[in-house]
């Protein structure tokens, strides 16, 4: 229940939904606890299934769910995407916003620490509207806790005033959908995820996908490439579509000052051996993180925080950032004891894994 008060014990109103301003070019809306992404990612990011390249199986399912919708002319049930950053998580809401030809209103869980933020954000709604939280692992209880209802009848439960003379009033919402995506679906609780209609894992792209997703970037930057040198940037994309246009844009910049301006197989693989990145797609830090395993823990068991503090990187972004891939790759292992190199990994560096070692001698 959302306890709006102030310190008199009067009713403090949650941020008004004015201060927003539309913005006409994207639907999303800016306050502070609603982001405005104006980045070349957003630029990009498809507004229809058929620009959505990869995760099939999801976007089936998707189909179906909002033709039913359009038919009942209700609104689509609330839905969580989980799975490593970069996959397309921001972007699926968005096609399915431009799909059902509603607005829809992007913000992360990080921005919702006070109980007005979400409850602004709630009143702010408008019928059929989406709501997409990144990172909802991150909601804090109290957020949580406003959601339920919101989610479940869509309506506020409010008690103001204080103790004694506090009432409570129920306000009624618009119904509304939530999209909710977070890279640790494990760290939800459950009453939480109990409240999606619809759960989904995101899954790494395959080469021949992220091929595609680059050359779909290429040709809205005008840029000439061809299948080989598309082939390139993708197999070093880490299987992340996040990072193959990022890459797109590196090399792109790379053909324009260096090259003819074209990518080609040469162009991509010069140009992504000289930003570090290897075949592999790993750069200095995936690198570093290995290489830290084996020189200074034997090759592990090593616990995250001791990696991270090694690295001076964040735990977070080695749980989320790098180990994902390294793991999925078979070049890290997660024990119960901490983090392993595995043998491949081991020749990921070009060095002999232990057993075989053992063995040499
Ligand atoms: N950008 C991010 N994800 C994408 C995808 N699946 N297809 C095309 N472009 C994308």
């Amino acid at each position: 229940m959302a306890i709006i008060s102030d310190n008199e014990g009067g009713v403090s109103f949650p941020r008004s939904s004015q201060k927003n301003g539309r913005n006409n070019r994207n639907p999303v809306i800016k306050s502070e606890s609603i982001e405005y992404d104006n980045t070349f990612e957003n630029s990009i990011r498809p507004k229809d299934f058929d620009g959505y390249i990869g995760q099939s199986a999801l976007k089936e399912t998707l189909k179906i769910t909002l033709e039913a919708a359009k038919l009942r002319e209700k609104p689509l049930d609330h839905m969580l995407f989980y799975g490593p950053p970069g996959l397309g998580k921001t972007t699926i809401a968005g096609v399915i916003a431009s799909q059902m030809g509603v607005d829809i209103k992007i913000t992360s869980a990080p921005a919702l620490e006070r109980p007005r933020d979400i409850i602004g954000i709630l009143m702010s709604l408008k019928g059929g509207e989406i709501l997409f939280i990144d990172e909802i692992h991150r909601l804090n209880k109290v957020a949580e806790e406003i959601l339920y209802p919101a989610m479940e009848d869509f309506t506020l439960d409010m008690t103001m005033g204080k103790s004694q003379t506090a009432k409570t009033i129920r306000v009624p919402l618009p119904k509304f959908t939530l999209i909710g995506a977070t890279t640790k679906a494990g760290e939800l609780s459950s009453p939480l995820r109990d409240r999606f209609g619809m759960v989904h894992r995101l899954e790494f792209y395959t080469i021949e996908e992220l091929a595609q997703v680059v050359k779909r970037t290429a040709k809205i930057l005008e840029i000439d490439i061809d299948d080989k040198g598309a082939a390139a940037i993708a197999r070093r994309s880490r299987g992340t579509p996040r990072i193959a246009n990022r890459l797109v844009k590196r090399v792109s910049d790379f053909a324009i000052v260096k090259y003819d301006g074209k990518i080609n197989e040469k162009v991509a693989n010069d140009s992504l051996d000289i930003l570090k990145i290897d075949e592999f797609g790993l750069d200095n830090t995936d690198r570093a993180l290995l290489s830290l395993i084996i020189d200074k823990y034997d090759g592990g068991p090593v616990g995250v925080e001791t990696i991270a503090a090694a690295l001076s990187e964040d735990v977070r972004t080695i749980e989320d950032v790098c180990e994902p891939y390294l793991l999925q790759a078979g070049l890290l292992q997660r024990t119960p004891r901490g983090r392993k190199v595995s043998p491949e990994g081991y020749r990921h560096l070009g060095l002999l894994a232990p057993a075989e070692q053992q063995t040499l001698f």
